[in-house]
């Protein structure tokens, strides 16, 4: 019997059509499985043109698989995952590979290799974007684990991979569970990013009086420049879309508590337990968060609000500063989120180079767009850049958009119109660029109530002050 060099177990739509990418590939046999047969059988029975080796035990699939076994996971994040891990350890051999493709949590990806590992088995957490779409016509993927697991897998992800000006979408990320943390950061960052577009589109709506097929033929325009992204693209047709059943804008009859399935709020804690600001993703979370509190939000009472009307004498410039606000926002939030792959990096002693993973974001993934370009040849140019806002062309479209950044937000607010990721990320940005922070004076408090010392700006050392003494300094180091 001929053998398959790659399975995949779980075939729910992702599972279903990575398989399907798979075997659309010259070279590739895929073997199949997943718990329920009906969904092995429909497959089989809807592609009868895809080379797929069909098991109905996890015994005939290990058994289908040409060595060293390479198998990909597609189930749900969480205990799912262990138990086919588990299923798959046992049978497997010394130099097999488990591939996690779903969104696991990186330490679980961690922890999961540590065991796996003891068994000379490979176990790669693979990142995977692109949704369904991209899993059947190219994604970009994000995988983890060993060098040597990446001798064997790279080849199989590259034929399969998202292709992006020549190149696949795909790299060796990092060991263990880095690419897993690098895909986490990804959909913080597309969080970050569907809500700037997301706040860009409610201040032309009720600030600029746009309706949302309006503001869809802005987006349509704004996609043709430095914006150009999937997101905006995508947001450009949801706006466009007309309700059949009332004849409303789709987008007016979606209720507005929008969900989530946990990987921003990942991003959010690892950040903070990395202490590394991605104030921008925070606000995205938090702002999903807020819209879902429907108690709250229906309680709330009609403020007087002090708010005053926006005036615009020119539409076609206000609309050309929401877009610079939009972009400078938009640099803020990947500043943020390359920071945090950086402090990740750092903290789990993964070597990840920062230029090729926004290389590998360029296709098939959500965040899409044609700006990563310019962040990978400014990793390119140095890639010890301590601030993508440090670099030369992100300086500059930071320093154009400024004023126009500053009056969307300053005028946003006057108008009572919410923008949290637009004000933080100005916010961010103005912390970054103060010569002094008022968190001098946060230590003075610290050191009050707590005794919880300071630093001179004038000489070494470390300080308290008698505070309910005579009011003089010691040095405590
Ligand atoms: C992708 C997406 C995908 C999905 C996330 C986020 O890269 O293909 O990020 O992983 O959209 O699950 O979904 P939520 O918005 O539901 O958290």
């Amino acid at each position: 019997m001929s053998k398959a060099n790659i399975g995949v177990v779980g075939l729910a739509v992702m599972g279903s059509n990575l398989a399907r990418n798979l075997a659309s590939r010259a070279g590739n046999s895929v073997a199949i499985y997943n718990r329920s047969v009906d969904k092995t059988e429909a497959l089989v029975a809807q592609h009868p043109e895809a080379n797929f080796i069909a098991s109905e035990t996890i015994d005939e699939f290990v058994a289908s698989l040409s060595t060293p076994r390479t198998a990909i996971i597609m189930v749900q994040a969480g205990a799912g995952t262990d138990a086919v891990i588990s299923a798959l350890a046992e049978r497997f051999e010394e130099g097999d590979i488990i591939v996690d493709g779903g969104n696991a949590l990186y330490t679980d990806t961690i922890r999961r290799e540590k065991e796996v590992s003891q068994k000379g088995i490979h176990f790669v957490g693979a990142g995977i974007s692109g949704g369904e779409e991209g899993a059947l016509k190219g994604p970009s993927i994000m995988p983890g684990g060993t060098k040597e697991s990446y001798e064997t897998l790279g080849p199989i992800l590259a034929s399969i991979a998202a292709v992006a000006e020549g190149e696949p979408c795909v790299t060796h990320v990092g060991t263990d569970g880095a690419g897993h943390f690098v895909k986490m950061i990804h959909n913080g960052i597309e969080y970050a990013d569907m809500q700037l577009i997301a706040e860009a589109y409610d201040i032309l709506r009720q600030a600029g009086g746009l309706s949302p097929m309006e503001v869809s033929g802005v987006l349509e325009n704004w996609n043709k420049g430095e914006l150009e992204s999937y997101l905006i693209e995508i947001t450009a047709e949801v706006l466009s879309q007309v309700d059949a059943k009332t004849g409303k804008p789709l987008v007016d009859v979606i209720l507005d508590a929008a969900g989530s399935k946990g990987t921003g709020v990942w991003t959010v804690q690892s950040a903070l337990d990395l202490g590394t600001p991605v104030s921008g993703i925070a606000e995205a979370v938090f702002a999903r968060s807020l819209s879902s509190q429907s108690a709250q939000r229906k309680a709330a009472p009609t403020f007087s609000a002090g708010t005053t009307s926006w005036d615009i004498a020119d539409q076609a410039a206000f609309i050309e500063s929401v877009r610079k606000a939009l972009y400078a926002s938009k640099i803020v939030a990947y500043a943020q989120g390359f920071d945090a792959i950086r402090a990740g990096a750092a903290e789990n002693n993964w070597e990840i180079n920062l230029g090729a993973v926004a290389k590998i974001w360029r296709g098939g993934c959500i965040i899409r767009a044609q700006f990563l370009n310019r962040i990978s040849d400014a990793y390119g140019k140095n890639e010890q850049l301590v601030s993508l806002l440090f670099d030369d062309y992100f300086t500059k479209a930071i320093e154009d958009a400024a004023a126009s950044w500053r009056e969307v937000v300053a005028k946003a607010s006057l108008a009572g119109i919410p923008v949290p990721a637009f004000a933080s990320s100005l916010s961010y940005f103005d912390g970054l660029r103060a010569t002094r922070l008022p968190a001098a004076l946060v230590q003075g408090q610290r050191d009050f109530f707590g005794a919880h010392t300071y630093k001179r700006v004038d000489m070494p050392g470390t300080f308290h002050t008698l505070w309910s003494g005579d009011k003089s300094e010691i040095r405590t180091d």
